[in-house]
């Protein structure tokens, strides 16, 4: 039987790889577009480690629309995974353009060429922050969507927005993915998270502060309406993460898709907050993390973690994965850096 291809959108990255481990595994053939802005290429021999097989990989800045145009010409594409993104919060602040330009422009033109080759089945990459502080936890899909209180939140809002009006005009059924918050490694440490200079976010931090790489992790704010004072977060296992994807994917697939556009959150349904994560990191790794009590960070939330129902009666999709799994395998990987 033919196996379906599928092009993976900055395929390189933190998600996009340990998703493409899973395809594999699934007997999809893959195909990868990255510009390799926010990744090395050696992730790609990651992949091929744990998979025995090297997906196919083109390096394309997807801003470039005649290219873009040019790859679905050449390649004949049953479904669409979209990573490709600029993400970090603080970064779009400082410069909204670039992530106005990276994030929406390019997801035009995919869409423009899914539309010209008859490609018509999408996954997109979204964001629990669309959500902003939600009234009510654990967070439902039909929580309404707050102003973003970022560039980079903006974006995920006004994908989703012009993926949902492209279903209506367009042979076209997508999902959207509202991740929470994705974590860890591959079991192999031959990928993981690979933040290139300072970690924005908090697990990379704390691995390279428990390394010795950075000098102590400043804990954003102890003063918030929390058990502890310390923000709360929906901490996911990014391998069970990627594997949300494959059956987002399958049900498209099969066309068991209740509307030409779904959105789940994807979560563990469970919060933990920031000194949790440190004593859990360092209960199982045995290892200290240095920490100090820092001012709160601009646009940070109090608590968010994510209601998982719809996801797991639709997609038939659990997190299988706990935090301790996710900080253990972090730490794995850091320690193979
Ligand atoms: C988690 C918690 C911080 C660093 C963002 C985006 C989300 C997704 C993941 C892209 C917060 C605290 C952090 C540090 C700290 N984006 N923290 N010290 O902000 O929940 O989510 O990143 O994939 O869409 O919104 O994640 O890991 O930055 O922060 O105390 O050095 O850790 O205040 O409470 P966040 P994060």
């Amino acid at each position: 039987m033919k196996k379906n291809k599928i092009l993976v959108t900055g395929g390189l990255g933190f998600i996009g790889s340990h998703t493409v481990v899973e395809l594999l595994k699934e007997g999809y053939e893959v195909v990868i577009i990255d510009d390799l802005s926010n990744t090395r290429m050696e992730v790609l021999e990651g992949i091929k480690a744990i998979s025995g097989v090297g997906p196919e990989f083109v390096k394309l800045d997807l801003k470039e629309k005649e290219k873009v145009r040019a790859f679905f010409k050449e390649h004949s594409i049953d479904g669409v995974i979209h990573f490709a993104a600029s993400k970090a919060v603080g970064e779009s602040v400082e410069e909204p353009l670039k992530y106005y330009e990276n994030n929406i422009a390019t997801l035009v033109y995919l869409l423009q060429s899914m539309a010209e080759n008859k490609v018509s089945n999408f996954i997109f990459s979204s964001s629990c922050t669309v959500y902003g502080q939600a009234d009510e936890l654990p967070i439902t899909e039909n929580a309404p969507v707050k102003k973003a209180e970022s560039p980079y939140g903006n974006t995920k809002q006004i994908g989703e927005e012009i993926i949902q009006d492209t279903t209506k005009v367009m042979d076209l059924k997508a999902i959207a993915l509202r991740y929470f918050n994705p974590i860890g490694a591959h079991e192999s440490a031959h990928i993981g998270e690979l933040p290139l200079g300072v970690p924005q976010n908090l697990i990379p931090f704390v691995t390279q502060t428990a390394a010795g790489i950075r000098k102590e992790l400043s804990v954003f704010g102890d003063d918030y309406p929390t058990q502890d004072g310390t923000a709360v977060r929906d901490y996911i296992h990014v391998v069970d993460l990627a594997q949300a994807h494959i059956c987002a994917l399958q049900r498209l697939l099969e066309g068991k898709n209740q509307a030409k556009m779904e959105f789940f959150n994807v979560g563990t349904g469970k919060g933990s907050s920031v000194l949790e994560v440190i004593k859990a990191f360092e209960e199982a790794n045995g290892t200290k993390v240095n920490y100090k009590i820092a001012d709160r960070r601009e646009g940070d939330i109090t608590a968010a973690y994510a209601d998982t129902e719809l996801a797991n009666k639709e997609l038939g999709w659990h997190a299988k994965l706990g935090l301790k799994d996710a900080l253990s395998s972090a730490w794995k990987w850091q320690l193979k850096q």
